[in-house]
Formats: C-alpha cells, structure tokens, sequence
C-alpha cells in the first residue's frame, strides 16, 4: 500500500506536521486555522490520510463534507494546500513517483472540502 511505502503512521504523521507547518506559514491560506489546535488537527488529518493511504485503521472522525462546508474553501486555495503537502513530502525525501501517487489521494477530498 501507499501507506507501507511511505514509512507507516511515523512517517504520515511527520509529512502531515510539515503540511500544517507549510499552511501556517502561507497568510493565504493560513487564516482558516486561526483558534485550532494544531496539534489535535494534525492527530485527526495523519489519521484520516493513514486510512486513505491504505493503512490498517479506519478513519473514526467526522465526515468530511459537513466538516468543511461552512468554510468558503476555494478550488485555488485547496490548489494551494495541496501545494503544501506536495511539499512536505518531497521534503521527507519521498520519491517523486511516491509523492504524486499520496497527492492523488488527497486529491480525492477536493469535493468535500471546496464549497466556494
Ligand atoms: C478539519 C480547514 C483540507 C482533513 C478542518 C478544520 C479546518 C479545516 C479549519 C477544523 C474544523 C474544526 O475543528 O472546527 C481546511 C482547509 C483545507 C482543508 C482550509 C484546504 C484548503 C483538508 C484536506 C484534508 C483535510 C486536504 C485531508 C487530506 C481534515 C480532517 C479534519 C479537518 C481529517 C478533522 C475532522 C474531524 O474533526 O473529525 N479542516 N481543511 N482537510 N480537515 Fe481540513
């Protein structure tokens, strides 16, 4: 699986850490965290992309559409977040093939999260 590939829970965990670095660090972006704990987000999103990714634990948390549909989320700015993920991974010296194929499956949440 993807998730074997990538180093397991260790690894999603610390690429999905970066991902939330590289967020707050981008003020087009980085206002829609504003009064989240970062360390709970990070948690629940290694999870979600641990299950997504084919590990061994279902995801158990919300539903993502109702999660994100009162945000104004645009296609650009998903663009952009999907940006930072491609980022943080080619940063833990994933291979680029690898890092591509981990974008895909975050890819598949656009819908959900993209209300404006
Ligand atoms: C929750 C924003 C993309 C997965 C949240 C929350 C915010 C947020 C603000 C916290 C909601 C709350 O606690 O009240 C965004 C924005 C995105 C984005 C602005 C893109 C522009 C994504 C992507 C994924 C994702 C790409 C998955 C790969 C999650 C998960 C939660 C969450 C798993 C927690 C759900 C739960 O509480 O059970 N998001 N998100 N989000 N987001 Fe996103």
């Amino acid at each position: 699986t993807l998730f074997e590939q990538l180093g397991g829970e260790a690894a999603v965990t610390a690429v999905t850490t970066q991902f939330y670095a590289n967020i707050q660090a981008d003020a087009t972006v980085s206002n829609f965290f504003n009064g989240i704990n970062m360390a709970d987000q990070t948690t629940k999103t290694a999870s979600f992309l641990c299950a997504a990714l084919g590990g061994p634990k279902a995801w158990g948390g919300r539903n993502l559409k109702e999660v994100h549909a009162n945000m104004g989320v645009t296609n650009d700015q998903f663009t952009t977040v999907i940006g930072h993920l491609r980022s943080a991974l080619t940063s833990a010296g994933v291979a680029a093939d690898l890092v591509e194929q981990t974008v895909a499956v975050a890819e598949t949440v656009r819908g959900d999260v993209v209300t404006a």
